[in-house]
């Protein structure tokens, strides 16, 4: 059976750090408090005149460069972001545009957190049918621009942060590969996590109204969110074993969306596995949404705790809801 393989990532995260302490000069918020409910030190945020499709291209050509491809071997382009640069176009055409690509196919996913998973699922798809030969698949998100930068908005703004990381995928030939990957979503809950203007709900203009409101910036329902992720996370990571014929023992490294320190811990602990076989950087980027995943899987590679064979499973839960998971040969 054809397989796909990840032939090269990269990743870039701005180099502006923003360290709880620069927070708790511009709301009413502790290091203590957001390190104890999040595991979060610090997160890069971008400077002005940067935005997503910035950091999506250095990502980009990153990963180009790992996987020793040019620009005319790329035959798709699928980017994960819920802040793209423009309302529309994605920032898949911006990508195409500046990595001169040729006239290919390039669209965006906007499923949150999970977007790189559901990017790696539609790659896989191309790749093992035989319509591409080599994709490009980025997670890109500038949220420092979208964030309420205040105490009414603290909940949210101490978790987030800016970053991008892209990988490459070809037909694998030899056992290395996806193994499996598994996609869901209920839409019930999409107000627990969700940014609502502008949007075609209403009238699309942006009123005083809404803004007075509030209603361009990102809410969430900390706790339902909490709660639903610790369930689902290892359920998606189970169905990826299942499916591949795989235990626990099996896997050697679990890389999860970085969304929460606690939630990580608590996926281990119900899986009943350490820490050490569950991947964590939240510290240094806070949650970054489609980018997080992987930046993880840059940083594990980096850290050379994935070598060659090692069995991968990445996951993710967000907004939307969202869920997904992927077992990887490395
Ligand atoms: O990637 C998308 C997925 N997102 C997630 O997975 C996030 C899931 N949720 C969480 O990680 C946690 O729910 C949070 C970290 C967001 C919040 O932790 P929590 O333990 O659920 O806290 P809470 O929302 O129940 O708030 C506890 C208290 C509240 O004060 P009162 O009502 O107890 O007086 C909040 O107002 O903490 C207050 N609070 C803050 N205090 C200082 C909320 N945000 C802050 C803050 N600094 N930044």
């Amino acid at each position: 059976m054809i397989k796909t393989k990840i032939a090269g990532v990269g990743y870039y995260v701005p180099e502006q750090v923003i360290t709880n302490q620069d927070l708790e000069q511009q709301m009413d918020t502790s290091n203590e408090w957001i390190v104890k409910r999040s595991g979060i030190e610090e997160r890069r945020w971008v400077r002005d005149g940067i935005c997503t499709s910035d950091l999506a291209f250095e990502a980009s050509k990153k990963a180009m460069k790992a996987a020793k491809v040019s620009s005319e071997d790329i035959d798709l382009v699928i980017v994960g972001t819920i802040t793209s640069d423009y309302f529309f176009p994605g920032v898949s055409a911006q990508l195409q545009d500046r990595l001169n690509l040729h006239h290919i196919g390039a669209f965006d996913v906007k499923a949150a957190c999970s977007a790189f998973i559901y990017a790696l699922s539609i790659g896989d798809q191309f790749i093992r049918t035989g319509v591409c030969s080599t994709i490009l698949i980025v997670g890109a998100e500038v949220q420092s621009k979208f964030l309420n930068i205040s105490t009414e908005g603290r909940d949210m703004t101490v978790l987030f942060g800016d970053g991008s990381g892209a990988a490459i995928l070809q037909k694998s030939d030899d056992e290395s590969g996806i193994l499996s990957t598994h996609l869901h979503c209920q839409g019930a809950n999409i107000k627990d996590l969700w940014m609502e203007a502008p949007g075609s709900a209403e009238n699309c203009q942006m009123t005083n109204i809404k803004l007075e409101e509030g209603r361009h910036f990102p809410l969430m329902n900390g706790r339902e969110v909490f709660r639903n992720a610790i369930v689902r996370f290892p359920e998606v990571i189970q169905e990826s074993l299942d499916a591949s014929g795989l235990t626990l023992d099996d896997v050697n490294l679990i890389i999860p969306h970085q969304a929460n320190l606690r939630i990580s811990q608590a996926v281990a602990k119900r899986l009943g596995v350490g820490m050490d076989k569950v991947f964590s950087n939240i510290h240094k980027y806070g949650n970054t949404t489609a980018a997080s995943i992987p930046i993880a899987l840059c940083e594990a590679v980096e850290e050379k705790k994935i070598s060659k064979g090692d069995v991968v499973v990445l996951a993710s839960f967000g907004a939307g809801f969202t869920w997904a998971s992927a077992a990887i040969r490395w």
